[in-house]
């Protein structure tokens, strides 16, 4: 991770100028300088030397016309995670990448320890506007939707949405910290079930699911939201395992009908091509029955 390398050459004033632009990034979407160095609490000549080297190392943006104004960019807020992760002890250093998604970059890191973790950066809003329709709900009428905020969200949503199934002590990765757009957790062995071309038992890796699916709802009172064959990985014991969090929904969400709808035929058209024959119906209702509050709508 290049950001990983940089903020070891970085100086405790440079990270202080880097949070001055992200105190600043809340009202402003291009910091003014008097504004970073009112944040900073740094002379304004200290203030631009400190930008100076810091737009140099590649983690601002500096506007081309008009007054000088800055923004981070998403190195810079890397840094800024990283800086915080590791001063509070939860990593030490940052290995090789886990894995790629679609919106997030996965790390393989020490703790102080000599532990393994997943370090997962979110990182959305700067390809797509998926992401930020994916997080409407959430987002603030007035609050301008930056790639910063929805990014951080994100990593905030998933971290609770892990922290809420941690409970079940099933695989589900374990939640151990968050900062800004990432979140640090426990490391789980296991390949996504889209990458096997055949799969040993598909019909009791199907109904393992199903059953796990059934224990997120009715014991942690979660919705994946998110559910397909890329957020299913498999151990080498064949043990079922369910990774991305951020979209989870509480059970009693006023769509909760419609996400465990989505999770579950997404689950059943991929189980259909390994072979497995499924009433998808069937399994949504019961799994809505779980819930007290839905038994009483359909009872009415
Ligand atoms: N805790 C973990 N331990 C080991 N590998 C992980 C872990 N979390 C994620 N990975 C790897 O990183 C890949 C991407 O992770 P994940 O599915 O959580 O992100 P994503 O697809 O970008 O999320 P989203 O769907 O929100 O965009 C996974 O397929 C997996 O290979
Ligand atoms: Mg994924």
């Amino acid at each position: 991770m290049k950001a990983a390398t940089k903020l070891m050459e970085m100086e405790t004033e440079d990270i202080r100028i880097l949070a001055a632009v992200e105190l600043g990034m809340k009202k402003h979407e291009m910091v003014p300088i008097k504004h970073i160095s009112y944040f900073a609490r740094y002379e304004l000549e200290e203030t631009e030397y400190r930008l100076d080297r810091v737009h140099k190392m590649g983690l601002l943006q500096r506007n081309k016309v008009g007054s000088v104004a800055y923004c981070l960019i998403s190195e810079g807020y890397d840094i800024l995670a990283l800086h915080t992760l590791f001063s509070q002890g939860y990593i030490e250093s940052v290995g090789p990448p886990l894995g790629k998604g679609k919106e997030s970059d996965v790390y393989r890191c020490l703790t102080k320890d000599n532990e393994q973790v997943a370090l997962k950066v979110h990182r959305l809003g700067q390809t797509s506007f998926r992401s930020i329709r994916k997080f409407r709900s959430y987002i603030d009428e007035r609050t301008h939707t930056s790639w910063l905020y929805i990014s951080r969200l994100s990593a905030k949503r998933e971290f609770e949405g892990l922290k809420r199934v941690a409970k079940l002590n099933l695989r589900t990765p374990k939640p151990i910290a968050q900062n800004r757009h990432a979140v640090v957790m426990s490391i789980i062995q296991g390949e996504e079930i889209s990458k096997f071309d055949e799969l040993n038992d598909p019909d009791v890796h199907f109904n393992k699911i199903v059953g796990e699916y059934k224990l997120f709802f009715s014991k942690a009172h979660v919705i994946h939201g998110d559910l397909c064959e890329f957020n299913i990985l498999l151990d080498p014991d064949d043990n079922v395992l369910i990774i991305d969090w951020p979209q989870w929904e509480d059970w009693n969400h006023p769509n909760a009908l419609e996400l465990v709808t989505r999770d579950i035929t997404n689950l059943c058209t991929f189980f259909q091509k390994k072979g497995v024959e499924s009433n998808s119906d069937e399994i949504i209702r019961d799994i809505m029955q779980l819930n007290p509050k839905f038994r009483e709508q359909t009872k009415k």
